[in-house]
């Protein structure tokens, strides 16, 4: 609804930062309408005490489309107020210059990168897998808790995916670019805007992939479940030969789902079979993917 979309500019300007305490440095990432640079913050007075942060931009600044969808992406941020597990907004830059949204910085990048160094070096030898197990069960339980607070939120991510959580310093995980997520509280649910072009079909919930495009807190669970498989593939992209939102849905609908992964349990198989149960109803909420998780913690590798 229009109300889900709107900018409160009040609750922008206390979230200003003066661009000249930013000092950007090498890029981070990089996107469709964006990129992501590290930067350092000074904080006002104390000129000797920077602290690392991540400086999301546009790469077209002049695009009135594309300012919007950032200045949308802060005011999500902002409602989601403050949680270990979701990606901590510093502020905004928006005066006299480009958009510039202040991020905390993750030291260790993406997960999916994380994923694809594991893959490396398990080729090397096979017990770091095992070694290292303890480390991705806790991430994954850290982005259920994740889930839940956007859930008490009632915000919707829609982009749930290896590449969107980001790992901290001392290994936590967050969730992070809500470029794609959507404020429900006014409707409990959202449409799909037409002509939203780049879709994360892949993670897709079938009610999401279908033409009346229902993004809810179960669909966020879906591809939490596409999430738990990346992870047991290490960072490998699900449904390989498959493209196009129709055949990804025909293969829903006709019972097809991802393998098991090899290096899963059969449990934790079953988990993931449970967060991709087509009917939304019968689905669990994160807190119950939280729990079942919790029940088996070495269901990785
Ligand atoms: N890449 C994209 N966003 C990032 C962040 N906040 N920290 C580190 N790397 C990133």
């Amino acid at each position: 609804g229009s109300t889900s979309g709107s900018i409160d500019m009040e609750l922008l300007k206390e979230k200003e930062i003066d661009r000249n305490r930013l000092q950007c440095g090498q890029l981070l990432g990089e996107g469709a309408f964006g990129r992501v640079v590290k930067a350092t913050l000074t904080p006002p007075e104390e000129v000797d005490l920077e602290v690392m942060v991540a400086v999301k931009e546009l790469k077209d600044d002049d695009d009135p489309q594309a300012r919007q969808a950032l200045l949308r992406e802060t005011c999500i941020m902002l409602l989601c107020g403050n949680h270990d597990n979701v990606l901590g907004l510093k502020g905004i830059c928006f005066r006299d210059g480009p958009l510039q949204l202040v991020l905390e910085y993750a030291e260790h990048g993406s997960l999916l990168h994380l994923l694809w160094t594991l893959r490396a070096e398990s080729k090397l030898n096979r017990t770091v897998l095992v070694n290292k197990r303890h480390i991705f069960e806790n991430m994954m339980l850290e982005v259920c808790c994740g889930l839940e607070h956007l859930a008490t939120r009632r915000l919707v991510h829609r982009d749930i995916a290896a590449r969107n959580i980001l790992i901290c310093g001392k290994g936590t995980a967050k969730i992070a670019d809500f470029g794609l997520a959507r404020d429900v509280y006014a409707v409990g649910y959202h449409r799909q805007d037409r002509g939203d072009a780049l879709l994360p079909l892949k993670w897709m919930a079938p009610e999401s992939l279908k033409n009346e495009a229902r993004f809810t807190h179960k669909s966020d669970v879906w591809s939490f479940g596409v999430l738990l498989w990346e992870v047991a593939q290490l960072g490998r992209t699900p449904y390989p030969g498959i493209d196009g939102a129709d055949r990804i849905y025909d293969a829903l609908q006709n019972h097809f789902r991802l393998p098991r992964p090899q290096l899963c349990t059969e449990e934790r198989y079953q988990l993931m079979l449970k967060c991709w149960k087509f009917n939304e109803e019968t689905r669990p909420d994160a807190t119950t993917v939280r729990k079942l998780l919790k029940a088996d913690p070495n269901g990785f590798f």
